[in-house]
């Protein structure tokens, strides 16, 4: 029976570290002012998040979302001994794209320099469930023989989007720009527990107005209705969020995603390596572990170091476990997320 192997991993941060007590005093340009320009604190931000630091872009790189899907992609591909013209098929999650249209997925084939080979490339806009929502449509894709090797890939470039002044700071200090990627083949085995054992996605759209970013409202005429620079009319230029509403539906979908994730598999925690939540918040995490009774030294958390990075959190935390020698092939994790939406999922797969 074919099942789905992971081939490589690999993930990309940018070299800018911004720590929390730095974050106060950036401007809309990233530019470190003498004046606190929003009203937060360390102490505020890591009690509450746990986050410490975050990536960004350097100012005025040019970088844009399909750049950090591409270093994460190379290192994927060098992962699985693979090159980027064995790729027949590509599946980008991002909530933060290049541009509006077309999709990212087509700038990360240009940039891996296999345009001209024409495979497939999706687009999927699951947020912080993209990789499981990606990790689903790409497992059911190479079981039924439709592609053979898939980049799946999570990029996030959240630091342009963000709201620098105190009407942005709940949202503002969660996010850092970051990238993680997997190649997924074939492989033969009668072994239900081998390669992707599992997945789940789940959606309800009733929430979608909890956590969103207008830029811009088609239902309008013009659909553009404010002027960028003035901060005053310029919010649907920034993400909003309903921080308890989606705390508390996060901790529910994650929990529910996790039990049914064992249930359905009739694994326990002892035939897991390690459990992977998204990385919204470390106190959703904690709960998350306490409610659902993971065992707390199998969970694996990178938050502190890269804030949310969103479609990118897990194979991004994974893989900075693996460089630390935390992570090993063969381990078996557990991952669950929850995003806007809302969105949610759980999978089960060997590494
Ligand atoms: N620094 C200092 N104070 C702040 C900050 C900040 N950065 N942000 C908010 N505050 C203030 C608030 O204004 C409020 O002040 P008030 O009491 O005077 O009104 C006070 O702190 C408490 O605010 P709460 O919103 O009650 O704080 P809470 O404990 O709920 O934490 C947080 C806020 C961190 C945003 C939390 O609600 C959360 O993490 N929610 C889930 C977020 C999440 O998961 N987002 C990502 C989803 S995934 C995706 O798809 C993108």
């Amino acid at each position: 029976m074919i099942r789905t192997k992971i081939l490589g991993l690999g993930s990309y941060v940018p070299d800018r570290v911004v720590k929390n007590e730095e974050i106060a005093f950036l401007n809309d340009q990233h530019v470190r002012q003498e004046t606190q320009q929003s009203e937060t604190t360390d102490e505020w931000i890591q009690r509450r998040t746990g986050i410490t630091e975050r990536r960004y872009v350097p100012n005025e790189s040019g970088l844009a979302t399909s750049d950090l899907a591409l270093q994460a992609s190379k290192r994927a591909l060098l992962d699985a001994n693979l090159e980027p013209q064995d790729i027949d098929c590509i599946i980008l999650g991002t909530l933060s794209p290049d541009l509006h249209f077309p999709g990212t997925a087509v700038f990360l084939q240009d940039k891996l320099g296999i345009a001209s080979r024409g495979c497939a490339c999706f687009d999927i806009r699951q947020q912080c469930s993209g990789f499981v929502y990606g990790l689903q449509m790409a497992d059911a894709f190479i079981r039924t023989g439709m592609y053979k090797r898939i980049l799946l890939v999570g990029a996030e470039l959240h630091s342009h989007s963000l709201d620098f002044t105190t009407r942005g700071r709940d949202v503002m200090i969660l996010f850092g720009d970051g990238a993680g990627a997997m190649v997924l083949g074939p492989m033969e085995s009668d072994d239900p527990k081998s390669g992707v054992m599992y997945t789940s996605a789940h959606a309800d759209g009733s929430g979608a107005m909890s956590l969103y970013l207008k830029i811009f409202d088609i239902a309008k005429l013009p659909y553009l209705q404010y002027d960028p620079r003035n901060r005053e009319e310029n919010q649907p230029m920034y993400p909003y969020m309903d921080g308890k509403r989606v705390f508390l539906n996060a901790v529910r979908g994650m929990v529910m995603s996790t039990n049914t994730a064992l249930e359905k598999t009739g694994l326990t925690w002892d035939d897991i390596n390690w459990f992977v939540p998204h990385q919204a918040n470390l106190r959703i995490n904690e709960k998350v572990a306490e409610v659902a009774k993971i065992p707390p030294e199998k969970i694996l958390n990178s938050i502190q170091f890269y804030g949310n990075t969103t479609a990118a959190t897990v194979p991004l935390t994974i893989d900075h476990w693996r460089q630390q020698g935390k992570v090993k092939r063969g381990d078996r994790i557990l991952s669950s997320v929850f995003g806007s939406g809302f969105t949610w999922g759980a999978t089960i797969f060997t590494l």
